[in-house]
Formats: structure tokens, sequence, C-alpha cells
């Protein structure tokens, strides 16, 4: 891992909802022309603040369905495609999640993620079978997390938002506190290109509850984006021009 001085961070965010509020409060630009060339339907807005320049990266549109492309796959082409182009000495993954109250998870937390893992991809051979979860620790942030009296946990992706009884073994497997849609794509992405990476989660549901995460996504995911709004930039002002050994 690289301990460069942070002057650039990537933020990647999935959805419209999530990402406008942050392009809002750190007043970005959107880039034009566009800094991600077509086909790829990703969408950034650049700017500096606390003397770094920062690019909110979102996933974009489905063109077949008109909604945010989330999830894993449209997670790590956007990542690959926006390390390229921007060269970030940072990459923080900024999004909503569920969360487990047995790790101490409540709607509106924000939590800092300690390690990504997935829990959808079971492939029961040798070897490919811990490739499948795959599994690799974030790097280390623990004055970050007191700064900001963030909560701090596993983050767990699969590409459902709701969990079958496998995935649901998983992700107790995985210790996760946090389970959501992109992180461990990412992950991948930012080690092949030994990246530092950080992940940001705001609850929207209790998976661990007893309500569906549809209606708790959908009822709790403005205060949700409020709550990320909140932390962004005293995250970045805390991580700028700092070493990564220094978070
Ligand atoms: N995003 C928000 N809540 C989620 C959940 N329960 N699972 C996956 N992604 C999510």
């Amino acid at each position: 891992m690289e301990n460069k001085d942070i002057k650039t961070v990537l933020v990647l965010v999935a959805m419209e909802a999530e990402a406008l509020p942050l392009v809002n409060i750190l007043d970005l630009k959107e880039d034009v022309p566009p800094r991600i060339a077509p086909p790829a339907p990703a969408v950034s807005y650049t700017g500096e603040k606390h003397g770094i320049t920062i690019h909110v990266v979102r996933n974009g549109k489905c063109q077949l369905h008109g909604v945010d492309n989330v999830g894993t796959v449209p997670a790590a082409v956007t990542a690959y495609l926006a390390v390229h182009e921007f060269k970030p000495d940072l990459v923080i993954s900024v999004g909503t999640a569920g969360g487990f109250k047995a790790r101490g998870a409540a709607i509106g937390d924000v939590f800092l993620a300690t390690a990504f893992a997935n829990h959808d991809r079971r492939i029961p051979i040798p070897g490919f079978d811990k490739y499948g979860i795959w599994r690799i620790d974030a790097v280390p942030a623990p004055k970050l997390r007191d700064a900001l009296s963030l909560k701090e946990g596993v983050v767990s992706s699969g590409n459902s938002l709701d969990y079958s009884k496998e995935d649901w073994d998983q992700l107790h497997a995985n210790e996760a506190a946090v389970k959501e849609m992109e992180a461990a794509g990412i992950s991948w992405v930012a080690h092949l290109h030994n990246v530092p990476f950080l992940a940001l989660k705001s609850i929207t549901d209790i998976v661990d509850g007893d309500r569906p995460p549809q209606e708790e996504f959908l009822e709790n995911l403005h205060a949700a984006a409020q709550a990320l709004q909140r932390v962004i930039a005293p995250v970045l002002e805390f991580v700028a021009g700092k070493s990564t050994k220094d978070l």
C-alpha cells in the first residue's frame, strides 16, 4: 500500500440521490465534457476543498431501465475507469446500507469499514471458495473514526437487497455489521491499483430486524443521504494532506 500524502480523493457513489447532496455540500461541478467517456454511464463532479482535489463519481443510470446502476459490477467498472482518469491517493466508497443491530447498528448511523467481503459468491471448489468470499482489510483509520465518532465494522457486499439463507449464513461468517451492494467490488479494483480504500456507509434499514428492507430503505434514504452529507466534509478535511498511515 502506498503512503503518499493525500492530495486527490475519489469518492464513489452508486445512486444519484446519494451523490447529489455530497456534490452540493462540497460545491463540486459536473465535468463537462465528461472525464469518463461514454458508453460508460458514470457521471463525475470535481472541485477543490481543504487544499485537495475531490472527485465524486456516480454510476449513472441504466439505459434500459432508467434507474441508477447499483451492484458490484457497475461499481467495479466505474472504479476502474475513475482510478485511471483521476489517479487518486485515496478512494472512498460512500453510500447507504443495511446494518445489523446485533453489531450495534441503528438507522442513520454512519459506519467506517474495517474490511470488505462478499456474501453471495459461492464457489465450493478449493481455492475458488476463498476467492469468492474475497475479504480484504480497509486502510486502518482509527483516528478518523474517533475524530468523527463513527461506528466501525465489516462491510459485506452482494447483488441483492434481500438475502437468501446462504447469503445470511455467509453474512454471519463474514461478521458483517453492514450489508450493501458495491464496496467489495471496489475493494478489488483498489487492491489491483494499490490505492488505499475506505468506505463510509449510512444505515437505512436493519438487516436483522423485522421489516422488509425495501420499505425501510425508501423511508430512510433521504435521512441517510443527509447523514452522509454531514460527515463528508469533515472526513475530507481530516484526510487532506495526511499520509494514509496517519489516519
Ligand atoms: N442498501 C441499503 N440497504 C441495503 C440492504 N439491506 N442490502 C443491500 N444494500 C442495501
